[in-house]
């Protein structure tokens, strides 16, 4: 059996922030939900998320995650006493625990099924991940005998400088025998630099202590300040968009997009320089994304570009044109072979099949049939200051350039609006519409001076 702790009751002061660091979001999710997300492989028993420093706002943000327990550290003197608050709720526990901090956002679930399946054929007390970076500065040394066995864990600060020479650092990731650790617990001081309980101290009480390199050393990268955090999302990119390449995707100067590990990608989609894709989105294979696109929470059919242009919370049929300049939202569905073009906004509306606006519209609220075509400038006016309304289009109809759609209001199959027009009755099927002030021609007018 296994239960994780994760510590997550710091304040993170070098973030120099109002929030609690580990709700600090890294692509879309907090730092602590992606560390809740990396044990999903161990399928722990239990999840005990310690909290602290803004206690209710952390577990307000974590209320949606199942069966997490949440253990209060209502003052924060360090990792040590952090999990000491477990000696209570784990007491009836059998097994080993994971400890985590809740900084340490870009572990792989791989990892950590490997910390724990090294923890037991080894039969350890405590096993700890470590790595051996290139920069170690700020993290705990972890020194080792022959055997890989633990001797010591000295915090950075803590460290003389030939202690600081040392590479392998300690993740803060951890498998502990519970037994062993809660016998420990209790044993730990303040002895050090910060005068806090160091978890890291621990290990003086335990028998066998075993480090396990991490191969990516990238993976235990702890987020401490704002700096580290853009860092971390530049690590988290690098993956996703290799992944996405790997499988077919087409990404044109990747530096300058970006994907969240949310969003689902088919082979040979075609992905250009300055575009971003957020949360749940699902892009079909065959389509263009970009230049200069974002695309939130949307599915995208297969075959269709979208050039310049704002694509949020929406469907897209297939091989249908999208932009320059085009902002498509709240709830919309455009159909296939449709072109929606330069400066059109299309919000919370219904387009059929092969239905063209090309230049400068606003529609809103509106359903509209197949092989429309929406003349340049045409508004719904959806809104009478109170009240959203809607427009209804019929088939094959085409309004003319600045028409005017009050609605409520209904317009039939196989109409044509004349331009410059301001419609405020239904119309029939088949029929010319035209609403305008007659033109009138005064001869002779001049402005008397
Ligand atoms: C810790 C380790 C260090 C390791 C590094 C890896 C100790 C003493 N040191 O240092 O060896 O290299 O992580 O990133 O453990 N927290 C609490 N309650 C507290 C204090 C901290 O819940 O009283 C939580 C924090 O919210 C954070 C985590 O524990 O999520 C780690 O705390 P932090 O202060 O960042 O430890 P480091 O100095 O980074
Ligand atoms: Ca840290």
């Amino acid at each position: 059996m296994v239960a994780v702790a994760i510590l997550a009751a710091g304040k993170g002061t070098r973030m120099k922030s109002d929030l609690p660091k580990v709700l600090h979001p890294l692509g879309g999710r907090s730092l602590v939900e992606r560390v809740i997300e990396s044990c999903a492989l161990i399928k722990p028993e239990r999840i005990c998320t310690i909290v602290g420093y803004r206690a209710a706002e952390v577990k307000t943000a974590l209320a949606h995650l199942p069966h997490l327990e949440f253990v209060e550290q209502t003052e924060q003197l360090g990792t040590g006493h952090a999990v000491q608050q477990l000696l209570e709720p784990l007491k009836d526990f059998a097994g080993d625990v994971v400890i985590l901090n809740g900084d340490v956002p870009l572990l792989r679930p791989e990892t950590i099924a490997d910390l724990v399946s090294t923890h037991q054929k080894n039969n350890n007390d405590a096993t700890l991940l470590t790595a051996q970076l290139p920069n170690p500065m700020g993290y705990g040394r972890v020194f080792c005998d022959g055997d890989n066995l633990v001797t010591q864990i000295v915090e950075h600060r803590d460290c003389n400088d030939a202690q600081r020479k040392n590479n392998r650092i300690n993740a803060g990731v951890y498998c502990f025998k519970w037994e062993v650790l809660a016998e420990a617990l209790p044993k730990l001081t303040t002895n050090n630099d910060q005068q806090e309980y160091y978890l890291t101290d621990v290990i003086l009480h335990c028998d066998k202590v075993m480090a396990m390199d991490v191969a990516d050393f990238q993976e235990i990268s702890g987020i401490n300040d704002r700096f580290q955090l853009s860092a971390a999302y530049e690590i988290l990119q690098d993956r996703i968009k290799e992944k996405w390449m790997k499988a077919g995707v087409m990404i044109h100067q990747p530096d300058t997009v970006t994907i969240d590990d949310t969003v689902q990608l088919e082979p040979d989609v075609m992905i250009e320089p300055q575009t971003h894709l957020r949360g749940n989105s699902l892009i079909k294979t065959g389509c263009r994304l970009g230049p200069g696109s974002l695309i939130e929470n949307s599915v995208i059919e297969a075959n269709t570009t979208i050039l310049y242009s704002v694509v949020s919370d929406s469907q897209v049929g297939e091989n249908t044109q999208i932009g320059p300049y085009t902002h498509i939202r709240g709830q919309a569905k455009v159909g296939e072979q449709c072109r929606i073009g330069n400066f059109v906004e299309v919000k919370k509306s219904t387009i059929g099949n092969n239905t063209n606006m090309a230049h400068l519209s606003y529609i809103g609220d509106a359903t509209l049939g197949a092989k429309v075509n929406i003349g340049a400038g045409t508004i719904t006016a959806n809104y009478d200051g109170v009240n959203k309304h809607q427009t209804v289009i019929g088939d094959r109809s085409k309004t003319g350039a600045n028409s005017v759609l009050v609605a409520p209001i209904t317009i039939g199959e196989d109409v044509t609006i004349a331009a410059g027009s301001t419609i405020t009755k239904d119309v029939d099927n088949d029929c010319l519409v035209v609403a305008r002030a007659r033109q009138k021609e005064i001869k002779g007018w001049r402005l008397q001076s």
